[in-house]
């Protein structure tokens, strides 16, 4: 599917919701699986990269109902030993989260499964992955050692052991903890910078005793994990389009309810706050463990910024929109430390400069970042190299461009979006 987005005829004005939050959801239904008990999610998204986790979950036995409604979702836990061996193929489609969180609780189940992806997925480094789980006593093969998917996973009696991760990646933590829930002995890991912890936060929720040490977690042998009801907040991941649309877009004011504000996710508000965008939270509360707020931004001159160390883990998925914002702002945006966007979906840094240097931004390309000097985006066509953020980071783009944006291969929205575009106004799908 094309979309083309025409340049936005009013500012942007108002109060909007955005679907549940990506990570949360494919971790209540994963936790789900593992639990004693019946676990009902609230708000999950239904995207396509959570149906992908819940069908790889249907094929290992586990009953899911509620997915083709917009109610609550039920999850039987098989408890931590219980999934059963899948009779073909697991899918993980294009999900990360998914294939990577997956081999974690494959490690740890006594029978063989084998694991893919679409193309994007089967060219993304799992070797982060399968090499300490294979350290923990995992027998996992695949293309380059074990580094590509598809994989083949035997999995069995594991150790624990103390992990330092080499990227700051909550995909990667998630898995060894994971994996943790079932070894013997405990299972401690490190990380050089703090990643989302939706994983820990549920998983203390859920009845298991975590400690944090510093930069470390520790999980003990032996836990218990027992069934919940989540509620899952909305996607600051996704509500992050529509902060850049109103804060580029003169005389827009945008209000975004409910959205997780967790601080290993709110990167993008201290940087859109840096650049001059006037950003407020309100009605503060928790829900399920989770920090939520109402979000309003509104427009304001922007200037450039530096986006880099610690700050880049907090934004990493917001790059993209972020990207955007400076396009839009005076001065120069650098942003570095970012060399794992250059293994999320597409090639992000190559993408993110090729297309939109295609509407006219003076975007230049780092070993590890960008360097983006303001100045007003052309229409165009462009694409989205099957990358749904990088479809609604132009998306966004396009409305404060100075003509229509044609984005080619739009519809991959639907990993993370599906009703992204009935959101923007001014797009015409053809
Ligand atoms: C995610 C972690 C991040 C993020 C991805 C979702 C998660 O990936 O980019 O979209 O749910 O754990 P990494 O762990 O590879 O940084």
């Amino acid at each position: 599917m094309n979309v083309t987005v025409c340049p936005a005829s009013s500012p942007l004005r108002g109060t909007i919701t955005v679907p549940g939050d990506k990570s949360i959801s494919h971790r209540a239904l994963l936790l789900g699986a593992l639990a004693e008990g019946t676990t009902t999610v609230h708000n999950l998204l239904r995207s396509a990269d959570c149906l992908s986790t819940a069908s790889c979950l249907k094929a290992l036995g586990v009953g899911i109902e509620g997915l083709e409604g917009s109610g609550p979702v039920t999850v039987a836990g098989r408890g931590l030993q219980g999934l059963a061996e899948p009779e073909d193929v697991l899918d993980a489609g294009n999900s990360g989260t998914t294939a990577r969180l997956l081999l974690g609780i494959l490690a740890g189940q006594p029978f063989t499964a084998l694991l893919t992806g679409d193309a994007s997925l089967r060219r993304r480094p799992m070797a982060r992955v399968t090499a300490p789980l294979a350290r923990m006593g995992a027998q996992i093969l695949g293309r380059r050692d074990g580094s590509l998917l598809p994989l083949a996973v035997r999995g069995g009696r594991l150790r624990g052991g103390h992990f330092a991760l080499p990227v700051a990646s909550a995909q990667l933590k998630s898995a060894l903890l994971l994996a943790g829930l079932n070894a013997e002995g405990e299972t401690s890991i490190t990380e050089p910078a703090p990643s989302r912890d939706h994983t820990e936060r549920m998983l203390a929720a859920w009845g298991v005793p975590l400690r944090r040490a510093g930069s470390s977690v520790i999980l003990p042998a032996g836990p218990r994990l027992r069934a919940q009801t989540v509620s899952v907040p909305g996607d600051i991941s996704a509500a992050a389009f529509f902060l850049v649309a109103a804060a580029i877009l003169p005389g827009s004011q945008v209000t975004i309810k409910g959205v997780g504000v967790n601080s290993t996710r709110t990167g993008v508000l201290d940087v859109l706050a840096r650049m001059g965008a006037p950003v407020t939270l309100t009605d503060r509360h928790e829900e399920s463990g989770e920090p939520l707020a109402d979000i309003t931004v509104a427009a304001a001159p922007l200037q450039g910024v530096e986006i880099a160390g610690p700050l880049i883990p907090r934004l990493i998925d917001e790059i993209p929109a972020l990207a955007v914002a400076a396009c839009y702002a005076q001065g120069e945006t650098v942003i570095r430390d970012a060399a794992e966007l250059r293994v999320k979906e597409s090639d992000r840094l190559a993408a993110l400069a090729r297309e939109l240097g295609a509407l006219g931004a003076d975007i230049r390309e780092l070993p590890d970042g960008l360097i983006i000097r303001g100045r007003p985006l052309h229409g165009g066509e462009v694409k989205s190299h099957g990358d749904h953020r990088l479809a609604m980071a132009l998306a966004v783009a396009a409305l404060a461009a100075r003509g229509p944006v044609t984005i080619a291969g739009a519809d991959c929205v639907s990993i993370s979006f599906p009703t992204f575009f009935s959101q923007v106004p001014g797009t015409r799908r053809h």
